[in-house]
């Protein structure tokens, strides 16, 4: 069994990947500033550092605790935020990975796995679904310091040996989503729906993006740990969801109507995003298993029962 920090262990994604990796025996440290994270979310079989990734002592603790693996998934997440303010999305994203990274590298890490993104990394291509040799346009502050990232990350293998994976999500969704604020749109909509509050549809509503359950991207999280594949691989469903389907299946679970309202498309808004998972089939013998209507019932379930 292996000693592993994750990065943002306290968030959505990073708390599910800690429950998970905590059953399989492995020793795991949560490294997360709490900024968008929470606390009650973090196993209590896992060590817990709140800090900032920028913190100057990061190397120090990492020499002391000898990590095997780093899962980096600590982030500013929302794309809005880093429009208007690219210079701490950049302080986070990058400068923040980077000091993970260094400390990775003096502690003698054997491998570290980023999370990263597809949509916000490719931008809108003509490429449906869009493999990971598509040209990558990043239109916001937030896809190209992902990017950037992870060029650092392969800087690294090339010149210090430190190992990597990169996985580039599509749009993630399940339980422990939504934390108040801005999230993703299922679950700003299934928090909708279980207060019986009114939601907005932006353009025509036909935009699509590919949801991918959270249990299936913690599967290949994990099945990163083993892989010899340093490179960027996509985990998605490769199914385009419009925002009416994707209504229609929340009321479906819901058993109710939400009420929408519509407003003009907000600029910059990309139209579809759909990634290929071709190559985590072959690299990673990955497959997404839970279905949108599975996925959808259990988020559903998941936010009504935080409503009762
Ligand atoms: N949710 C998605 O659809 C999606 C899609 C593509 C990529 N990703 C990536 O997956 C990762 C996890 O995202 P999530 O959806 O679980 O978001 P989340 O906001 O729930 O998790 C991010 C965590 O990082 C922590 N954090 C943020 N800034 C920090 C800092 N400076 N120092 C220490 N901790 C900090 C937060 O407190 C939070 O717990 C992110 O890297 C994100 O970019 C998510």
């Amino acid at each position: 069994m292996s000693n592993i920090l994750v990065s943002g262990g306290a968030g959505f994604i990073g708390s599910t990947l800690v429950d998970a990796l905590l059953l399989q025996g492995h020793k795991v440290t949560v490294l997360d500033s709490l900024v968008s994270g929470r606390r009650d979310y973090v196993n209590k079989a896992a060590d817990f550092w709140e800090l900032d990734i920028l913190d100057d002592t990061l190397s120090e603790r990492f020499l002391s605790s000898k990590f095997d693996f780093v899962y980096h998934l600590a982030a500013q997440i929302d794309v809005r935020i880093s429009v208007e303010n690219p210079v701490l999305d950049n302080r986070i994203n990058v400068l923040g990975g980077l000091n993970v990274l260094e400390a990775a590298r003096l502690s003698g890490v054997k491998k570290v796995i980023m999370a990263s993104t597809g949509g916000a990394i490719y931008g809108e291509t003509t490429e449906i679904p869009t493999p990971e040799t598509a040209t990558a346009y990043p239109l916001s502050p937030y896809g190209i310091h992902k990017l950037t990232l992870e060029k650092y990350l392969n800087y690294y293998y090339q010149v210090y040996k430190l190992d990597y994976s990169i996985l580039r999500f599509s749009n993630v969704y399940g339980p422990r989503q939504y934390k108040g604020g801005e999230a993703g749109v299922i679950a700003i909509f299934t928090e909708a729906l279980a207060h019986d509050k009114p939601c907005i549809v932006y353009g025509d509503g036909k935009q699509t993006r590919d949801y991918v359950y959270v249990d299936d991207v913690v599967a290949a999280l994990i099945k990163a740990l083993k892989i010899n594949y340093q490179g960027e691989i996509n985990i998605s469903t490769a199914q385009e969801i419009d925002i009416w389907q994707m209504i229609a299946a929340i009321e479906k679970a819901a058993n109710k109507k939400l009420q929408t309202s519509l407003a003009p498309a907000r600029p910059g808004e990309q139209n579809r995003s759909c990634l290929s998972n071709r190559l985590a089939q072959d690299i990673l013998d990955w497959q997404p298993q839970v279905s949108f209507t599975d996925g959808i019932s259990r988020t559903y379930q998941w936010v009504a029962e935080q409503v009762q």
